[in-house]
């Protein structure tokens, strides 16, 4: 069976590190055939260094630099997932970006599990210091807002499987259309 997904608009999946964006648009691009853009990846790719050494190099305000050069690079894609990194609704002017090219998908997930999915890595320089649900609590608590502010739908993710979390997702904007 032909499952692939042809969507007049990009998908955004935003949210905190650990909530599930890359299983989520993975997923949708093996299931559905969806053309995938992983922004830390690109990043990682078009640096070449991981996101920990750019941080340390060159700021974390190059790297956000990054990310928005990235997303305006992207305006010409269609019916694309793309995976942003966690920081990328802090700025306006990505908002303002994504949503002029896509619906905006929050995935949320309670500190305690982030902390189960995101405890062991060491590629995510703001959770150094920080693997506490205290600590992740904090974080998630002041970019509430700003997340909730861009989100067109929000998927909470807690004890669900990938592929329930992405049927929701596809389910809940095919009936907006
Ligand atoms: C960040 C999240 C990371 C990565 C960078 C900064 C953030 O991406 O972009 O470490 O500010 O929340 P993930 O959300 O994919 O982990």
């Amino acid at each position: 069976m032909d499952n692939r997904k042809k969507l007049p608009f990009n998908i955004y999946l935003i949210g905190f590190m650990g909530c599930g964006k890359s299983s989520a648009a993975s997923y949708l691009n093996k299931k559905y055939g969806m053309p995938l853009i992983e922004m830390d990846e690109t990043i990682v790719e078009e640096a070449g260094m991981p996101i920990s050494r750019i941080f340390e190099e060159q700021g974390e305000a190059a790297f956000r630099k990054m990310e928005t050069d990235l997303l305006k690079r992207m305006q010409s894609v269609e019916n694309t997932v793309i995976s942003c990194g966690g920081g990328v609704p802090m700025r306006e002017e990505n908002v303002r970006l994504m949503k002029e090219s896509g619906k905006i998908v929050l995935l949320t997930a309670s500190p305690e599990v982030i902390l189960e999915r995101v405890g062991s890595s060491s590629h995510r320089p703001l959770l150094e210091g920080r693997k506490t649900v205290e600590g992740i609590a904090e974080l998630m608590d002041a970019r509430r807002p700003a997340y909730e502010a861009a989100a067109d739908l929000t998927i909470m993710t807690d004890h669900k499987k990938n592929k329930e979390v992405c049927e929701e997702i596809l389910a809940r904007l095919e009936a907006e259309m």
